[in-house]
Parts: C-alpha cells; structure tokens; sequence
C-alpha cells in the first residue's frame, strides 16, 4: 500500500543523507525519493520497543526525522537486519532494524542499503565491522560511540561515518538510541563480524 508517513520519512531521509556530501549518499537519496508514492509498504506488527520510541521521538532534543519515523511506525519493517544471524545473541537482543532499502527490500537496490536502528536502553553493542562503508546519523537518544580510536557522546543530529572495516561499537544511553543509516561500497553480508572486545560481557 501507499503510506503518506512513509513518504514524508522517505523525503526526509533524503535530504539528510543529501548532506552527507558522498556520491554514494546522494545516490541513496535519489533511489529514496524513487520509492515516493510507491505501493511498497504493508502493515506491520508494532515491536516491543515501539512506546519507548515514541516517547523518545518526541522528546526535548531530538532530531525532527525522529517524530516522521514515530508516524510511519505502523509500517516500518523491524526485523529485517541483514546482519541477523551473525551478531553475537547479546547485539541481537540488545538491537532493532528496519531495512527500506536495499537488495532484497521494499525500495530496491542491489549494491545500497539504507534503513532504522534502534537500540535498547543501557544496553552495549560490542565492537563489530563489515566491508561495506556506513553512515549512521543519531536522530533520538544517544550512545557512548567508538568509531576506530575516537570514543565519545553521540546525540541527535550527529553523522557519523565509518569506512570500510574500521571497527565500531554503542553504548546507549538511558533514553536509548535511533539511529538512521546507509551502507555502500562493497554490501557483502558476509563480512560483518564480531570483534574481540574486552568491553562486551
Ligand atoms: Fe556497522
């Protein structure tokens, strides 16, 4: 079905990663605007964490794409991580995605992906990499955030990229974490590994 929620998160994706100032975002952002008005979407089951989402959306500080996924959330697909089956049973517990674009999912594009992130409050996920290039971007919440050597406080709004195979780990503040973000490059499923942490456990 349409969803009019969907679209205007769509559009909003859109001129986010349009900032990003990568061939690769921007292509993502022309794929997205593609999928505007599309017969894509179908209801879904609301997930566990959908209250604290809202409630986290609409909180003071959040980015404004936040309040778009809260409306769209009767249609986001959770559970549809490509990574699932290969993240340690504590990242899988601990996280929530929600793919809209990529090889096998509603907008579709074999060699980019594109989708929701939501992590649990208090909860860690360990230090992990793949070959493909990522770009998060914090819209609601926040996580104490390794990407390589730099370790620091993420909040809304913030851009994050990590290349190919620099090791990355969250841990999410009290409030818990959304999060946007993209994959290009090489988006081999494969590649995505736990790493040893000292931290995890
Ligand atoms: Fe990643």
């Amino acid at each position: 079905m349409r969803d009019q929620a969907m679209d205007r998160l769509l559009a909003a994706l859109a001129d986010l990663y349009g900032t990003e100032g990568r061939a690769e975002a921007i292509r993502t952002a022309t794929l997205l605007r593609g999928g505007l008005g599309g017969d894509l979407w179908a209801a879904q089951p609301a997930p566990g964490f959908g209250a604290a989402l809202v409630a986290l959306a609409g909180a003071e500080g959040a980015h404004p794409l936040a309040a778009l996924v809260a409306a769209a959330l009767p249609v986001l697909p959770w559970g549809t991580n490509p990574a699932d089956g290969r993240m340690s049973a504590d990242a899988a517990k601990a996280t929530a995605s929600a793919t809209l674009l990529g090889p096998t999912d509603p907008i579709r594009c074999d060699n980019l992906l594109l989708g929701l992130f939501w992590q649990r409050p208090d909860t860690y996920y360990a230090l992990h990499n793949h070959d493909a290039d990522e770009t998060y971007v914090i819209l609601a919440g926040g996580a104490e955030w390794q990407a390589g050597e730099d370790k620091r406080w993420r909040g809304p709004g913030e851009m994050i990229h990590h290349p190919s195979l620099m090791p990355h780990a969250f841990r999410a503040g009290p409030q818990g974490l959304l999060a946007a973000w993209r994959w290009s490059g090489d988006v081999n499923f494969q590649s995505y590994k736990m790493l040893p942490d000292p931290e995890a456990g």
